[in-house]
């Protein structure tokens, strides 16, 4: 079993952070979101991982390296310009070979293991080789989707399964869906799906869906199984579903104070401060985390926030929000449901009346409270 991590993608839903960085490399709970996947992946037993990297794949290629910090050997695929899955999966057909894998969207995350969801797989293939047959002799399911209930299921790929858990049918963003089932960004697949990429697209651009890909494995009388998800399940390509994960993440954090903390500041519940961080004068409240070498004075830092390393924080409030490296935060007032990206200046002088000074880059998003 291999694992393909696609981690190239526009990103455009995160502008403007995405224009300088890899949207799986934002990090939520002070860790990038493409650490936890290579973390699943590797506590699956999954040794050889592809990453499908696009423009930012030198910043990808530099935070993941070779793959040992996680006892995995990375390869790295390059795509030209982001297309759809599909292509992704026809462009890895060299480090795939024919052997299964597991494909993992670089920026969903999961809070169930994805072992479980491989050795499901796995057991099924082995005990359905003496089943009836499809296609060519093969037995077992060729493929197994996650699938998470949904409120609005509009909005997702559906599966319509039968009463075995088998997949009938998926739909693209139905208008009138079959079920509430929103197709989870990690598949798992056998060797049979080159063919359906190549069967979908002929022209090798890539430019029909995935689910089009697993919708032809079924027509052509395969098993596609599926798994329902119990956990949470979060697509953090968006800013309300990224601080939703920083929250879920947070929440899981063991108390852990090894910055300095001074004897007029406050520290409730769970709080990580982690070293090299000062607080002066303030009040964290948990589920917080205040990276290494950041500064807090005269502030509360509320909770569901993460504040990146060095970092200046004065005369400030911060709350349910994720702030990224060596920014400063200066009489700001107060500050919530945000997303700051590194290197960024919120300031406020004292002086009245106030005015809103605003240096902002492309696709910056400002909601004046
Ligand atoms: P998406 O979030 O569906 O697409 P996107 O990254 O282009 O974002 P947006 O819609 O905001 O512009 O992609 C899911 C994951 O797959 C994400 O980690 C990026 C990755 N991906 C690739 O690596 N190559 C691709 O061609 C596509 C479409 C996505």
């Amino acid at each position: 079993m291999k694992a393909l991590i696609l981690a190239g993608g526009a990103g455009t839903r995160l502008r403007p952070i995405t224009h300088t960085r890899a949207k799986q490399l934002v990090p939520v709970a002070n860790k990038p979101i493409l650490f936890y996947g290579l973390e699943a992946i590797a506590d699956a037993a999954i040794k050889e991982v592809g990453i499908i990297i696009g423009e930012t794949g030198s910043e990808v290629r530099q935070a993941v390296g070779d793959g040992s910090a996680w006892g995995v050997s990375v390869t790295y695929i390059p795509q030209e310009a982001p297309l759809v899955l599909a292509h992704c999966v026809l462009i890895a057909g060299e480090f795939l070979r024919d052997d299964d894998f597991v494909m993992y969207l670089g920026d969903n995350l999961l809070e169930q293991n994805l072992r479980e969801f491989v050795d499901g797989f796995e057991a099924d293939r082995r005990s359905s080789s003496t089943s009836t047959p499809g296609p060519e002799g093969v037995a077992g399911p060729t493929a197994q989707i996650l699938l998470a209930q949904v409120p609005d299921p509009h909005m997702f790929g559906v599966a319509e399964l039968d009463p075995d858990g088998r997949v009938v049918r998926l739909f693209e963003k139905p208008a009138d869906p079959p079920s509430d089932l929103a197709l989870v960004g990690v598949y798992l697949f056998d060797a049979r799906i080159h063919e359906a990429v190549r069967a979908i697209s002929p022209s090798g651009r890539g430019e029909l869906e995935i689910t089009d890909a697993i919708q032809w494995l079924i027509d052509s009388g395969y098993r596609v199984r599926s798994e329902i998800l119990e956990g949470w399940w979060i697509d953090t390509g968006k800013l309300t579903p990224l601080l939703e994960a920083n929250r879920l993440i947070l929440e899981t954090l063991d108390r852990c104070i090894e910055g300095e903390v001074d004897g007029g500041s406050q520290l409730d519940g769970r709080v990580v401060i982690e070293p090299g961080a000062v607080i002066e004068r303030s009040r964290v409240r948990g589920p917080a985390i205040i990276g290494a070498g950041t500064k807090v004075t005269d502030s509360y830092i509320g909770p569901f926030s993460a504040v990146g390393r060095r970092c200046v924080i004065e005369r400030s409030e911060i709350e349910h929000s994720v702030i990224l490296d060596d920014s400063r935060v200066l009489g700001a007032g107060r500050i919530e449901d945000s997303l700051l990206g590194d290197h960024v200046e919120v300031t406020r002088s004292d002086r009245r009346p106030r005015a809103t000074r605003l240096m902002l880059g492309d696709h910056s998003h400002v909601d004046l409270a």
